[in-house]
Parts: structure tokens; sequence; C-alpha cells
């Protein structure tokens, strides 16, 4: 697939807003601060169509972004980061929480993971809880720019343990700075959707 037209169709806070289509959809899921506004970015070859920030809680509405017609990347709100407010946080679990449990154009979740980090108590309640609705999650580590080379064997073991994840492969390593693991998702998106 060649990404060239993407458009945002709506930012919607709850499911009245919800465009009716029947593109699938593929949801973002990770803390806040984690990159899913930026990995939505790399992979749609824009710059700044999804908007990201330093501050965690940018992104505060979910947001549907119309990929060629073929697809939908729907951007939500993080989880779990404690320098968002605490009301701002619930809101935001109960928006992710609507969505999961209503969308039916639901295709895929892929969920983000700091690489820098061991996976947080919420990044893992978010995992079993997806797990347990019957969605099992592309797991795609995040901001592998910023970890040393020497690192990265201690920090997929980390990860793999702690989201149980079986097989290296199921684990994706991603950077929206330099743009490594990019390929290997447009691979996946093209097997889910072209299938
Ligand atoms: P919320 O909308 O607040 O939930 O955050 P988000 O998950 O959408 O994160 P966002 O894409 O806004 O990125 C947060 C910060 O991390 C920004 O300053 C990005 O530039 C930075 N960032 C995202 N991905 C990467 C990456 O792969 N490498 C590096 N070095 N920085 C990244
Ligand atoms: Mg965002």
């Amino acid at each position: 697939m060649k990404i060239n037209n993407v458009d945002i169709i709506i930012s919607a806070v709850s499911k009245k807003q919800y465009p009716i289509h029947d593109l699938p959809e593929i949801l973002l899921l990770g803390r806040s601060n984690v990159g899913k506004s930026s990995f939505i970015n790399t992979i749609i070859n824009r710059r700044a169509l999804a908007r990201t920030s330093s501050q965690p809680g940018k992104t505060r509405t979910i947001n549907f972004y119309n990929v060629e017609d073929i697809f939908c990347f729907v951007d939500m709100p993080g989880y779990g980061y404690a320098k968002v407010s605490k009301a701002a946080r619930q809101e935001f679990k109960f928006m992710i929480d609507e969505y999961v449990h209503l969308r039916d154009n639901l295709l895929m979740v892929i969920q983000l993971i700091d690489f820098r980090h061991k996976p947080t108590e919420d990044d893992i309640n978010v995992n079993n809880w997806l797990q347990e609705l019957g969605i099992t999650p592309l797991i795609v580590a995040t901001k592998i720019d910023k970890v040393k080379n020497n690192d990265y064997r201690k920090n997929i073991k980390q990860i793999m343990d702690s989201l149980k994840i079986e097989d290296a492969k199921d684990l994706i390593l991603f950077s929206a700075t330099s743009k490594r693991g990019k390929e290997e998702l447009m691979q996946i998106l093209d097997e889910v959707l072209l299938e």
C-alpha cells in the first residue's frame, strides 16, 4: 500500500460522533506521551497531521483518519500518566472503554510501549483487559532511537516477559525519529488489510 491521501474525518468525544462508514479501523492505544500520534504521522508520511507534544495529554479526543479510503487510523488520548489530571484520565478511560466495547469497525489494536522502560502497571492492565475481550494487540515498542544498542536485549526481554509475548517477531521495534520499523509495519498493514 502506498499512502498519499489521508484526511481527518472527525474528532469525537463520544459514540454519537463516530463516523458511519464501512472502513476497518486500527486503534492506537498507549500511555500518554508514548508516541501514538507520532506513530500515525510516520506511517501516513505526514509531519504533523496528528498533533503531537512533548507534554503528555496532548490528544484529548478520538481522532479518525481516513487512509486512502482503505482503513482508518483511530488516535486516542493516552492512559495512565500521573501528570495528566485525574479527571482527564477518567474521561480518557471512559472514551477508550466505550470505543473498544462498541465499535464494530474495529479490526486491530496496536498497543504502544515505551522501549526505554519496563511496561507500566497500566500497560499490563490494558493488555490483560484487551486479551480478556478476545483482542490480541500488536505490540510496538517506541522511541527505540533513545535506547543504546547494548540495552536492546534486556529491554526486549523486559517487554516480552511483562506482556507474555512468546515470539520476538511479535514485538515490533519502532522509531518515529529514525523511521525504523516502518517498513515492517507497512507489511503487516498490507497483510491485515489487503489479504
Ligand atoms: P498523548 O496524545 O499525550 O497521549 O501522547 P502521544 O502518545 O500521542 O505522543 P506524541 O506522539 O504526542 O509524542 C510525545 C513526544 O514523544 C513528542 O515530543 C514526540 O516528538 C516524541 N516522540 C514520539 N515518538 C518518538 C520516537 O520514536 N523517538 C523519539 N526520540 N521521540 C518520539
Ligand atoms: Mg497523541
